[in-house]
């Protein structure tokens, strides 16, 4: 039966999802948590994810797929999403198979979470704990974005990392605000380093690095 232990962690992350709506969007009031898109998909997903963890094949996808006609959000399978993440408006919104998103993150709709279609295994944006996306974000590769960071709608991210404790805007996105000052720097670039893809540089990342074969002849 032990398969039955992240059903209920999914469950508690749904419940936490529910408080998500109520944190973050000051138009929800009494049961109005259930006419959430975003709700819909995610709740949707931790089900889909289940069984895409348990090994079920074919379904999971068809799942998703059907998920994206309801909602209009397309949140693949194998994406691992922690509690509280709330979802507004939602439509438009991408989200690749190897990402994973910490606790309590935002994102609002036309946010792409996706690949570069040059990485394999870990290809996708790894979010830390309340990340903020605005409306429009681009974010792909293998990053790592740190806890706390708010990203400004249309920002560009490409295979850049994001230290903790900052805000991103612009196309391509540099930091404009770090740990409450006003700065504008660049981001640092996601590393390659001997085949494999090292995503934090700094040495107060929060987030551990995530790591996976960049080559062809490493993928297994
Ligand atoms: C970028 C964003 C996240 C900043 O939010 P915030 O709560 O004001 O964040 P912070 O206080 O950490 O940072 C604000 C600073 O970023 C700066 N900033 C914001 N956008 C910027 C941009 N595009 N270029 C340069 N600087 C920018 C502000 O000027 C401000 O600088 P200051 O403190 O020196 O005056 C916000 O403007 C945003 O884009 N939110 C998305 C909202 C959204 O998508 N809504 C959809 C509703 S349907």
């Amino acid at each position: 039966m032990a398969g039955l232990a992240p059903i209920h962690t999914d469950m508690r992350a749904i419940i936490e999802d529910i408080r998500a709506i109520y944190r973050n969007d000051p138009a929800c009031r009494n049961i109005e948590f259930l006419l959430y898109p975003g709700f819909h998909a995610v709740a949707f997903h931790r089900f889909i994810h289940f069984l895409w963890r348990v090994g079920v094949p074919f379904i999971p996808r068809l799942l998703s797929e059907f998920n994206r006609f309801l909602t209009g959000l397309e949140i693949h399978p194998g994406a691992t999403i922690g509690p509280g993440l709330f979802i507004d408006h939602g439509m438009g919104l991408v989200i690749g198979e190897t990402t994973e998103i910490g606790r309590n993150c935002v994102l609002f709709h036309n946010v792409t979470l996706g690949g570069t279609g040059k990485h394999h295994r870990k290809r996708h944006p790894t979010l830390g704990d309340n990340v903020y996306v605005g409306t429009g974000a681009i974010l792909l590769g293998p990053i790592t974005v740190g806890d706390n960071v708010k990203i400004g709608a249309n920002s560009f991210v490409f295979m850049c990392d994001v230290p903790a404790n900052c805000t991103i805007a612009g196309t391509p996105a540099r930091i404009v605000k770090r740990n409450g000052k006003s700065c504008d720097e660049e981001l640092p670039r996601t590393k390659v380093v001997e085949g494999r893809t090292v995503n934090v540089e700094w040495a107060d990342a929060s987030v551990p690095p995530c790591e996976g074969p960049d080559t062809p002849s490493q993928w297994g």
